[in-house]
């Protein structure tokens, strides 16, 4: 991962990493740019320029292994092929690429970097993957159109919208709910994050999911403790009771 465009947070008073997490509603992160569009665009700018000079798709957040561990719980779970599945924040679209690749056909990511949406446009054009869905989409403000989905992913999009300087709480809270709007009852969802622990993040969903199963990942030892630099997690969103929609406002 090139060190910038790490996603790592910064926690107040100690640094980024697993440990305790933050209360309901505190601010676990100091806020960073690396939470803001303004960045994103920039980055992928530089990596357009990139994939046009060289044709390098770029960063592959949380390496290759990330989309592996995906794609084998997807296999494993028997996933049909054909189920809708949504990419949130996708990047250069790789994920896409080897999702198809491994048989999946109703794919679709968004990003709301209109020039992250161009760079995986040209990958799934070089990939010849012309059914893979792409769009410019702010997550916190779907479109109507963006629901019915069986699978929801995200691969360092929630640690993104955490940094966010303006109102990251409320972010959050409303990454939740859009969350419930574009995934189907009992619909899948993985996440995979560098900034928050297997704990804070069953805290962050608790309304609304519940946890299906940890993927394994790399891990560290420091200080005699031994701990994961990177949390992988299936959560399964609960049959729809209104109670629970009525909670999240
Ligand atoms: C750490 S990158 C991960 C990209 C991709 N998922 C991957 O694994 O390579 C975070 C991505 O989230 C996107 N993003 C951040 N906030 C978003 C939002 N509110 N709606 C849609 N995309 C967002 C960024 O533009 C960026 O592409």
């Amino acid at each position: 991962m090139a060190a910038a465009m790490a996603v790592a947070g910064e926690r107040p008073g100690r640094p980024a990493g697993p440990g305790p997490g933050p209360g309901r509603g505190e601010e676990p992160f100091s806020p960073s740019v690396l939470g803001t569009r303004e960045h994103w665009d920039a980055a992928y700018e530089r990596e357009l320029q990139t994939f046009q000079d060289i044709g390098d798709a770029g960063e592959i957040w949380f390496g290759e292994e990330s989309m592996v561990r995906i794609i084998k719980w997807l296999e494993k779970q028997k996933v049909p092929h054909d189920s809708p599945v949504l990419d949130i924040g996708t990047g250069n679209g790789v994920l896409l690429i080897e999702l198809a690749k491994s048989g999946y056909t109703n794919l679709t990511g968004i990003d709301y970097s209109p020039s992250a949406i161009q760079l995986s446009e040209k990958v799934r054009e070089k990939e010849g993957m012309s059914d893979i869905k792409l769009k410019v989409e702010d997550f916190l403000a779907p479109s109507a159109e963006l629901s019915g989905f069986e699978i929801c992913i995200d691969k360092g999009t929630f640690d993104a919208i955490s940094l966010n300087p303006d109102n990251a709480v409320g972010k959050r809270k409303q990454y939740v709910r859009s969350l419930c709007s574009v995934l189907k009852p009992e619909g899948f969802f993985l996440i995979t994050s560098c900034n928050w622990t297997k704990e804070e993040l069953l805290n962050e969903f608790r309304e609304g999911f519940e946890i299906l199963e940890e993927l394994p990942t790399p891990k560290f030892c420091f200080g005699g403790r031994i701990g994961n630099s990177v949390t992988a997690l299936v959560f399964q969103r609960k049959k729809v009771r209104p109670s629970i929609l009525d909670k999240l406002d």
